[in-house]
């Protein structure tokens, strides 16, 4: 749906963290907040195993895409070093979420949120990283990450 994550195949240890700081009141959005409050450690747990183990979405299409944009993405995700946490094909890994193939709309608003401190992370790794980046290059970043060639399975 518009503006919310595909969560297929996020890795668990990232999705029990979410779970944890919306239940905590420490990552703010109004729907997650209410579904996220009566949860037991337990229940975070149990959703995040879920999540985990199911299949993250395949590749999309290469075709008409904008090559100017993908390759302006692809430069600043390299010149950042993204995947030195988010991993060589963006798939992600313990508490660090998967990025391939996530919906444009919701990266380049939870890209603007990390950049602008609106939200905090678990750490303040990602707060820190997007320090400098323009609004175009964080759309540009959004673009390419939500076509980048593939979450492995
Ligand atoms: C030092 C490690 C590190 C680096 C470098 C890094 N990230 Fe992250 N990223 C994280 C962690 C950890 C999280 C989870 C943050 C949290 O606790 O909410 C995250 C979360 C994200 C999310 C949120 C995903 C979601 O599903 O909500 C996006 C988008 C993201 N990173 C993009 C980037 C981009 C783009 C870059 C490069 C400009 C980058 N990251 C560089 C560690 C890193």
């Amino acid at each position: 749906m518009e503006m919310t994550p595909s969560l297929a195949g996020q890795p668990s240890f990232y999705a029990v963290t979410q779970l944890f700081l919306y239940r905590e009141g420490r990552r703010s959005n109004a729907l997650m907040t209410a579904v996220a409050k009566g949860m037991s450690d337990n229940d975070l747990r149990a959703f995040s195993d879920y999540i985990g183990k199911l299949p993250p979405p395949p590749a999309t299409s290469m075709e008409g895409l904008v090559a100017q944009r993908m390759s302006r993405g692809a430069q600043l995700v390299q010149e950042h070093r993204c995947a030195s946490c988010h991993g060589a094909d963006f798939s992600g890994g313990k508490q660090v979420a998967r990025l391939a193939q996530q919906r444009e709309d919701y990266l380049l608003q939870t890209l603007i949120e990390f950049q602008s401190g609106k939200r905090l992370g678990y750490t303040t790794a990602m707060n820190e990283t997007l320090v400098g980046i323009s609004a175009e290059g964080l759309q540009d970043i959004a673009y390419f990450l939500s076509h980048a060639p593939r979450a492995k399975p």
